[in-house]
Parts: C-alpha cells; structure tokens; sequence
C-alpha cells in the first residue's frame, strides 16, 4: 500500500490517483471514520479544477467526488451553461475524507490534506480554479473569506502565492439546495466560468 512520500512523489496524474486511492492515509483524524479516500471526479486534462469542500455520505460511499445531489446540482449548472462537468472539469475537494456527520472539516485535517492538494494541482494542466463554497474559498484566500460568501462569487481574481492560476468563487451546491433563492445567481456565475472555458478553446 502506497505510502504518502509515494502518493507525493507522483510524476503524474494518473498515478498520484492511483497511489492516493489505494493509500490508507493515516494523516488526520478522518481517517478513523472514512470509508474511502475520494481523489476527485471528471477529467484530469481539464481547463478548470473545481474544488469543492469535503466527500459526503455519497462520496465516501463511492470514492468519487460529487457524485450525490450536490453533484447532480453541479453536473446542471455546468449544462445550462454550456459546459460540461465530466469534460471541462476536474471535480477535487480540499480533504479527501469524509468529516463526521459532515461537520466542516477543521484546521489540522486542511492542514494534513494540503500536500496531497498542492500534489494534485501541480500535476494537473487546468489553470481556472473554481473555489466551490467558503471552506475551499478560505483554503486558497483567508483574507477574501472573511466576509460573506456573496461579496465575492462569479468573479475572477488572482492570488499572488498561486501566479499561474486564475481563481473565481462559486456558491457551494449544497448551499444552493438548501437556499434555492441563490440559484438564479449561480447560473450567472456558471454563465462567467462557462465564457473563459470557451475563451480558453
Ligand atoms: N460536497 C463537497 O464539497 N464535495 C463533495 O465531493 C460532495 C459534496
């Protein structure tokens, strides 16, 4: 079983996937609970890294990132848009495990997953990152997340510790299925990724 030194040592894709999925990462305190190690979802050739916050009962289930009704949720925001997840996107999440009750996950268990993170981002070619909800927002940006989330969705920016990518936030899924009155906006902020994937052909 790959050990973390052999899941960070990954010269590419492909096998930084295989090796995380297969480890049995011991790095943090979601280990004791989780039932898989979720890597991600959709294309790793992709234009856009979509990070999302953490697995869910569906995910931890299937080891696949967003595959419950966030996932369905995302899957239609792309569509009505014009793009499409399991090709434009590749679907990651800041950690890899499922939180408890799907409690937020905390401070060390960001920290212990950000290698694996970073990792995944430098073998990957996409240069849009779509921030999915405050917890990646904060992961990237602590500054700009410290206000409401709405301040700074469907707009990109850059960050200086992260020059070769463009950033934007999204609303969560999630919170879009618990706050439906947020959808019509969302559309819009999809309707902005949508136009740079397509400036970006
Ligand atoms: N929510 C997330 O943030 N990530 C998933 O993979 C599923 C739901």
């Amino acid at each position: 079983m790959p050990d973390a030194a052999a899941v960070l040592d990954a010269r590419d894709y492909a096998t930084f996937r295989e090796r995380l999925a297969g480890s049995d990462c011991r790095q943090c305190a979601l280990a004791r609970e989780r039932t898989r190690i979720v890597v991600d979802r959709g294309n790793p050739e992709a234009p856009v890294i979509a990070v999302g916050e953490a697995p869910g009962a569906a995910e931890d289930a299937s080891g696949r990132a967003f595959c419950g009704r966030s996932g369905r949720l995302l899957d239609g925001l792309c569509e009505a848009a014009g793009i499409r997840s399991d090709r434009d996107l590749l679907i990651v999440n800041v950690v890899k495990c499922r939180p408890p009750a799907n409690r937020t996950p905390r401070g060390p268990e960001v920290a212990a997953c950000r290698p694996f993170l970073e990792r995944q981002l430098a073998l990957a070619p996409a240069r849009i990152i779509a921030l999915l909800g405050a917890t990646a927002l904060r992961r990237f940006a602590p500054e700009r997340a410290k206000g409401p989330l709405g301040a700074q969705v469907g707009r990109f920016f850059r960050l200086a510790p992260w020059p070769a990518y463009r950033f934007i936030a999204l609303y969560h899924p999630a919170a879009i299925l618990y706050n439906r009155s947020l959808e019509p906006r969302a559309r819009r902020h999809f309707e902005v990724l949508a136009r740079a994937v397509r400036a970006g052909r």
